[in-house]
């Protein structure tokens, strides 16, 4: 959506999408201490700036007049006074409604109110609407999907427009004049089965993504604890080089050192926010049902982005070919691992690049992938 928004992927908190961690189970008070908690632990800084409301926030009627009420006994002191304190951090405020009757736990949807709704968001200063799926009456999302685009934009306030109508009707191909970002699968878990699944749905529609409207497959689930620290690392590694947007769903207040290691990679972060904005995709895959795979991307500068992943049970090679990458046979690079890690023997991967491959043994269980970061030496384009 051409609104100004989102010329790279979002960042911010989503557990406030806090759909993953927190559910239904929200409130001011722990919303206040989340922006805090991104202030006080850098990662506002870092660029994650969205504090995003879900599901749950609002009464489970509207008012006398029709309009949306936040929950009293939740959110007391109402959402403007929210938005005023997380602006005050210099943070954004993100909320949830629904295209539909009603949300997904049974609150007042926007369908038919989606003037009101807007202007209600705007006035309290809200920055971003995630607008779900539930209760549709059977009315296909092309249909209910840009009415609430129409409200926002008439407000004058600039909000951020997600999608998220879990890839109904292939919103890729139609959702880019519509949304800053689309949900292209339905809910992920903390599992490396969902996330895996995920990863492959999202990945089909790559090419339709850049500056301003994103393919979204769903919150990280980093930190959560229902994956390996290595698993997440390719969680967090995949979703950076998708060009997904990248909504934290843990609890920030309560991290782990390792969960907080691996969501704060500055030079992981660049790839997402790179300027080029390309989704990077799966380039090559091998082994029992594909399981050794190569992902990668361009990006701004001569440089692509390659994420070696090591799906099977076993240690393995994964060869990534200087044809898979898009490079022209006679490319001379120099290459940087971004999770640093220490087992890659750095100078046979310098002297094997000479061969144009890149050649790396994974052992599945204390690395499942790297994330690499190649540098042409010479001035020539990558055709991904
Ligand atoms: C749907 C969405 C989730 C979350 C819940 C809240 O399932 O896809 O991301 O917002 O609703 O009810």
């Amino acid at each position: 959506l051409n609104n100004g928004l989102a010329r790279t992927p979002q960042m911010g908190e989503a557990r406030w999408n806090s759909w993953n961690f927190f559910a239904c189970n929200i409130n001011e008070t722990v919303i206040k201490e989340t922006a805090d908690a991104l202030i006080s632990t850098g990662l506002a800084d870092l660029g994650y700036v969205y504090v995003n409301i879900d599901d749950c926030w609002s009464s489970v009627t509207r008012d006398s007049k029709g309009q949306l009420v936040p929950d009293p006994k939740t959110f007391p002191s109402g959402i403007k006074a929210l938005a005023d304190y997380i602006h005050g951090k210099g943070l954004k405020l993100g909320i949830y409604s629904d295209a539909g009757a009603f949300t997904c736990q049974v609150r007042p949807g926007s369908l038919f109110h989606e003037n009101d709704d807007a202007s209600l968001f705007s006035s309290w200063g809200v920055d971003y609407l995630k607008y779900d799926n539930c209760f549709n009456l059977g009315i296909k999302p092309e249909k209910r999907y840009p009415p609430m685009r129409d409200a926002l934009n008439a407000t004058g306030r600039t909000i951020l427009y997600s999608l998220c109508e879990w890839g109904v009707d292939d919103p890729a191909l139609w959702a880019g004049k519509i949304g800053n970002s689309w949900r292209t699968t339905d809910d992920i878990n903390d599992t490396w089965a969902s996330m895996t699944t995920i990863a492959d749905l999202n990945d089909k529609w790559a090419s339709y993504a850049g500056p301003g409207g994103w393919n979204d497959p769903d919150m990280l689930e980093v930190g959560n604890g229902g994956m390996s620290y290595q698993e997440y690392r390719c969680h967090f590694s995949i979703w950076a080089l998708m060009k997904a947007p990248l909504l934290i769903g843990c609890d920030v207040r309560n991290m782990t050192a390792e969960t907080f290691e691996i969501i704060s990679n500055e030079e992981v972060l660049a790839v997402n926010q790179d300027s080029l904005g390309v989704q990077g995709r799966k380039v090559y895959e091998t082994g029992t049902d594909g399981c050794l795979q190569v992902w990668a991307g361009p990006l701004s500068g001569h440089r692509v982005a390659v994420v070696l992943w090591n799906r099977c049970s076993n240690a393995a090679t994964i060869i990534a070919g200087w044809a898979a990458l898009g490079l022209e046979s006679s490319t001379r690079v120099s290459v940087r691992d971004l999770w640093k890690v220490r087992k890659i023997d750095h100078t046979k991967m310098f002297l094997r690049m000479l061969w144009h491959h890149l050649v790396l043994e994974l052992t599945a269980t204390t690395v499942r992938c790297i994330f690499s970061l190649l540098r042409q030496s010479l001035a020539q384009q990558f055709s991904l």
